[in-house]
């Protein structure tokens, strides 16, 4: 099967550099993450904007917990102030969110957060932001099969369509474009089971700068694709009967 479509219906980004960005101006790392959390509200708006339905994002690994406690805390601090500043203007905006991740690290503070804004957030219906928080593609993984297990899922029943619904994205389709700013070309424990089929694009622009132009230059990139799913292309008739 070749599909093409000029816009990706999910996108996932992995938002990194936001320490090199403030490193460069002389200002703490949490400046960096400040600013970033106004580059995610640009992209959120420049994703309904283009039709884009889902955009998920790599806000808090489950290896993040290694950083230095100050900014460990500096991030918790900062989802409070996004959930209640920056998210809930976005909420204004037909934007439902949710959140992925381990919430059982979390202080009851943030979680409180999340559920309010999710449960405010339900209905709506112009773009769904996925904010990945405390997160790890293994731990989804591993969260997916303890839940069929204690769910009696019997071994022989479990296929990949099963076990999928039990991930914790479950409700949303695999991301089609992956883009990763800050110039490391790595996945980092993001989405594994979800990007199978995911295009990838990577870029140097550090998360902070990113915006429209750096989206629109993704979803170019995208369009260009050729993406088969594991199957051969189909040729044009016209193209086989000039024997190319
Ligand atoms: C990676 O940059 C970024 C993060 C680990 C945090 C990303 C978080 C936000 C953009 C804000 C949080 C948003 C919400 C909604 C809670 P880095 O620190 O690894 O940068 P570096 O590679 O330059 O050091």
């Amino acid at each position: 099967m070749s599909v093409t479509s000029n816009v990706p219906r999910h996108v996932a980004i992995v938002m990194d550099g936001n320490g090199r960005w403030a490193k460069k101006r002389f200002m703490p790392r949490f400046f960096g993450h400040k600013q970033g959390v106004d580059a995610l509200v640009r992209t959120v708006q420049a994703c309904a904007d283009r039709g884009v339905e889902y955009l998920t994002v790599f806000a808090f690994s489950t290896e993040n917990w290694k950083r230095p406690t100050e900014e460990v805390s500096g991030l918790m601090g900062l989802v409070l102030v996004a959930v209640s500043k920056y998210l809930r203007k976005l909420a204004g905006e037909g934007v439902r969110i949710r959140i992925v991740g381990d919430r059982s690290a979390v202080s009851d503070k943030v979680r409180q957060a999340w559920e309010q804004v999710e449960a405010t957030t339900a209905d709506n219906k112009r773009i769904t932001l996925i904010v990945a928080f405390n997160y790890g593609g293994r731990w989804d993984i591993v969260q997916a099969c303890q839940r069929a297990i204690s769910d009696g899922v019997p071994a022989d029943q479990l296929d990949e369509q099963r076990l999928g619904r039990y991930m914790t994205m479950g409700f949303a389709p695999d991301p089609d474009l992956f883009i990763r700013t800050g110039g490391e070309v790595r996945i980092s424990n993001f989405l594994l089971w979800q990007v199978a089929y995911s295009e990838f694009h990577f870029s140097d622009c550090l998360w902070p700068d990113f915006g429209e132009a750096e989206l629109d230059a993704a979803i170019a990139a995208f369009a260009e694709r050729d993406r088969r799913f594991g199957g051969v292309k189909t040729a044009p008739a016209e193209t086989l009967a000039a024997g190319h």
